[in-house]
């Protein structure tokens, strides 16, 4: 082997030194990612019990449409792990045009709330998703009169169905409908009821994504018709974004949020940048979808992905992650005492 030539250039900056020493790279590490970061997103699913009480989504593996019972064990997993949060979506066994299902005192949602709240009490933070595309038979996050989408009449639902979550003890709301003036609706709704220390996490800046795919498939709640583009933003905004968040911020949102994750880190970033309130980002269905399918081919690095992809969405500014990594995530974190 010849050996190279020794030359000693001048230089007082060597950006390499500090990235010699693997303790050192790591006291100088800017951004860390831990599983106090993680909001873990699960489906509860009506009528699971007696039939198989768990089913795994095809497009996600790791990630099941379960029973209440199936998903209380899954939280207590969670736990262990120091995922100590939850976001909650339901299937309901029926679904109608104004999918009564998402604010019925005992609808799916409402008693896997009760149940978590039960069994684990202030150990795990539940958040419930306030939509109702898994709960109506046409599919969309509002009434819809022909082809139109009902805004005022999807409001006055969510308050509903926001509310119910909180009689059945949720810990934090997150309405994902995009319809205008829900944030302020639900707030008010909250606050008439006397839930005044009830937090709102708004989907802020939604876009209309193919990156949802996968979570249509395991929620049932592709739109029959049309599309969410009249409502979900459009992937070429950026200034937008800021005005949703703007007007959700003004409404009485406690943290916005940005989603899908990854295409949009520019937004994350800007409103970060922009707004003094805690930014969440969702890591949605398709973007954990890939990763598990590339690794799985042998393409990729699962972990290593995971957790560039986990790490990158914190650097452009998010607080928190909604993610289905979270317990592969939390269970690498602390298999290496980070
Ligand atoms: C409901 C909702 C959706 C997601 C979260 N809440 C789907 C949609 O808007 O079609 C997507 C989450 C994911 O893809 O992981 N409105």
């Amino acid at each position: 082997m010849p050996t190279a030539d020794r030359t000693q250039l001048n230089m007082v900056q060597r950006p390499r030194r500090l990235r010699m020493n693997p303790i050192l790279r790591s006291m100088v590490e800017e951004t860390r990612v831990s599983p106090k970061d993680f909001i873990y997103p699960m489906f509860v699913e009506e009528g699971r019990k007696g039939r198989k009480d768990r089913l795994e989504i095809p497009s996600m593996p790791g990630v099941f449409r379960q029973s209440i019972d199936a998903a209380l064990k899954e939280m207590e997993q969670c736990i262990s792990l120091g995922v100590r949060s939850v976001i909650l979506f339901g299937i309901p066994l029926h679904k109608d045009p104004l999918g009564s299902q998402a604010h019925a005192e005992n609808a799916i949602v409402q008693r896997a709330v009760r149940a978590a709240k039960k069994a684990f009490g202030r150990d795990l933070f539940v958040v419930t998703d306030v939509c109702l595309c898994e709960y109506t038979d046409h599919g969309h996050c509002a009434p819809v009169e022909g082809e139109e989408i009902l805004n005022d009449e999807g409001v006055s639902i969510h308050c509903k169905t926001a509310l119910s979550h909180a009689v059945a003890g949720a810990d934090m709301v997150a309405p994902s409908d995009m319809m205008d003036g829900r944030v302020g609706a639900i707030r008010d709704a909250l606050d008439e009821a006397g839930y005044t220390n009830l937090p709102i996490m708004a989907y802020a800046a939604k876009y209309a994504s193919g990156f949802y795919g996968p979570f249509r498939e395991a929620a049932d709640s592709t739109p029959q018709f049309g599309d969410r583009r009249s409502y979900q933003m459009d992937p070429a905004n950026s200034d937008e974004a800021l005005r949703e968040v703007e007007l959700d911020v003004e409404e009485g949102a406690d943290i916005v949020m940005v989603k899908p994750a990854l295409p949009y880190l520019d937004i994350i970033r800007r409103v970060r940048e922009t707004f003094a309130l805690p930014v969440a980002a969702y890591n949605v269905s398709g973007e954990y979808a890939m990763v598990k399918a590339a690794a799985r081919l042998g393409w990729i690095d699962h972990d290593r992905v995971m957790m560039e992809t986990l790490t990158g969405i914190k650097r452009a500014g998010a607080s928190i992650i909604l993610t289905y990594f979270a317990k592969d995530a939390a269970a690498l974190l602390n298999k290496q005492g980070a």
